[in-house]
């Protein structure tokens, strides 16, 4: 009986995220209060450095890569491509107005009238087609420019995501929750079973990290790719790992995660661009 009411307790842990009742609010203190439990020589904002939080033998060399950070080139493109005016005269600035003290922070957020979540590339292609310019491909390119040099100037401020008490905004803050939970593919395996609860634990040559600041570093360099990608790109890649399809770049189902993921990180800093193996 002892140990069938204690096999109860754990599934009773184990279900608390869905606990009907948990606001965002609780779910982040909960998400953060576990990673720090379970890492507790990480200081907190060391989390936003992904793996390399957890893995100090390869932290070392990671660090001498961000000396001479391959995304460096990434970041003087997109500052350049930022300043270019638009055909219309316009650039921009015009829709960024405070990019230069740092915007990204405050992305994704909800746009209640709409009843979406904007993404900071989904910002940076409405901004074009405003302005009668051609859309940005979504995973790579000119998109993680943009998007590197306006991380960059974001750098040190904290994450700082909103879930309004707004019926869709909730809705689309738990699409993404869920999407986190839920197991997926072939492998039948979720987010959560590799970043959070084998988080820090070794799957082939790969330490596994922890989802806690997992949004802030991005875009990043990736080695493996030979050059920047955003969320999305590396989101899809997760969900090829396990043989899942993946969804869409800047589909509702990863803007809801990215919703979700980068609410769970928000008190630790944007350190974007960043490299990765
Ligand atoms: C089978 C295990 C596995 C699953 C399931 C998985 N990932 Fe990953 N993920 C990895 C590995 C391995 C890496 C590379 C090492 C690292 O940074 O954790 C990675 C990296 C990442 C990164 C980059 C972190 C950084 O700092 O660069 C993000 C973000 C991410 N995963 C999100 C997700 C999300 C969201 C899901 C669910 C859709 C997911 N992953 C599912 C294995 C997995």
């Amino acid at each position: 009986m002892k140990k069938i009411v204690t096999l109860l307790s754990v599934l009773l842990i184990a279900a608390t995220p869905f606990a009907a009742q948990a606001t965002p609010d609780d779910d982040l203190k909960a998400f953060r209060a576990y990673f720090t439990k379970k890492f507790p020589d990480v200081p907190v904002n060391d989390f936003i450095n992904g793996v390399y939080a957890v893995d100090p033998a390869s932290r070392e060399q990671w660090e001498q890569f961000e000396e001479f950070p391959s995304y460096q080139i990434a970041i003087d493109n997109g500052e350049e491509k930022f300043n270019k005016k638009f055909a219309n005269g316009k650039s921009y600035a015009d829709c960024f107005p405070n990019y230069k003290k740092g915007i990204k922070q405050n992305y994704p957020y909800f746009d209640t009238d709409k009843g979406e979540v904007v993404t900071l590339e989904g910002a940076i292609n409405k901004c074009r087609t405003d302005n009668g310019e051609k859309p940005l491909k979504w995973q790579k390119g000119e998109i993680t420019e943009i998007g590197a040099y306006l991380a960059y100037l974001s750098r040190g401020h904290k994450i700082n995501v909103k879930v309004p008490n707004d019926a869709k905004a909730i809705a689309a803050y738990n699409r993404g929750k869920k999407h986190f939970y839920s197991k997926r593919g072939q492998l039948n395996m979720a987010c959560a079973d590799c970043h959070y609860y084998y988080s820090g634990s070794r799957i082939r040559a790969d330490i596994l990290s922890p989802a806690l600041g997992h949004t802030s570093g991005f875009p990043v360099y990736r080695n493996k790719w030979a050059g920047m990608g955003t969320l999305h790109r590396r989101y899809g890649g997760c969900n090829k790992q396990v043989r899942a399809k993946p969804f869409k770049p800047q589909s509702d189902e990863y803007k809801a995660l990215e919703y979700f993921e980068t609410y769970m990180g928000n008190g630790l800093e944007i350190n974007g661009p960043s490299q990765r193996k």
